[in-house]
């Protein structure tokens, strides 16, 4: 079987050092964590991500029911943290909500707050709303006393790229994502640098 490598940065940031958090535009609202707000981050996520690059690294994130799974996952993580669990929203009544942006955080085992997936949805990007999302995520790791806030990102995704650096994350590792199951590492990689990509 084929397969395709997608270089990641793993970026870290330290959260000792105090933040600004930027506000977000007029119109636009947080929306924390609640149960019953589940599928409104599946759904968030998949039109985030469905035309860009990491649904293509990640297949289930081209895919409204793979979404639906992976929040149930993340939801289900003995980490996962409410508090850097975080949805955009614009509008109030039903007529005209829209929901725009989500972003979800867990703990790991070592204490560093993992970002798990940021998404704007088209239409809303390049207004700020994604470093809100962030801030507002690291926030919350800092509320817990998390000494780091980390994430993983595709090389190529230079936006993202682009956005975490403006906030501070550097890369501490660089990882090979494997598309399909893969018998042997691209060449010149060590096989301890690639991962399945699975979630
Ligand atoms: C990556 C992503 C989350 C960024 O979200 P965003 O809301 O567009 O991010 P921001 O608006 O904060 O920043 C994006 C750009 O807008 C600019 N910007 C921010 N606030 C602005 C404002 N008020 N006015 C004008 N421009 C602004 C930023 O400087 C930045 O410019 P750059 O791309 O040249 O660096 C979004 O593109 C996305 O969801 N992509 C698809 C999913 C994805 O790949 N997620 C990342 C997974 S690791």
């Amino acid at each position: 079987m084929e397969s395709t490598y997608f270089k990641r940065f793993r970026m870290e940031v330290d959260l000792g050092v105090p933040r600004f958090a930027p506000a977000l535009p007029p119109g636009y609202r947080f929306v924390a964590w609640d149960e019953c707000l589940l599928d409104v981050h599946a759904r968030t996520k998949f039109r985030a991500f469905r035309d860009e690059i990491d649904a293509e690294v990640f297949s289930c994130l081209g895919d409204l029911d793979g979404c639906r799974r992976l929040m149930r996952e993340i939801r289900c993580k003995p980490g996962f943290l409410p508090l850097a669990t975080w949805l955009v929203a614009r509008g109030c009544s039903p007529a005209d909500l829209q929901w725009c942006g989500t972003i979800q955080g867990v703990v790991d085992g070592r204490g560093v707050g993992m970002i798990q997936n940021v998404g704007i949805v088209p239409g809303h990007r390049g207004l700020g709303l994604g470093t809100c999302l962030v801030e507002r995520a690291l926030a919350g790791f800092r509320s817990r006393g998390l000494r780091a806030g980390s994430l993983e990102v595709t090389v190529d995704n230079g936006g993202a790229v682009r956005l975490y650096q403006r906030l501070g994350f550097r890369r501490t590792k660089t990882i090979y994502k494997a598309t399909e199951a893969a018998a042997l590492p691209p060449a010149g990689v060590p096989s301890s640098l690639v991962a399945a990509a699975t979630f």
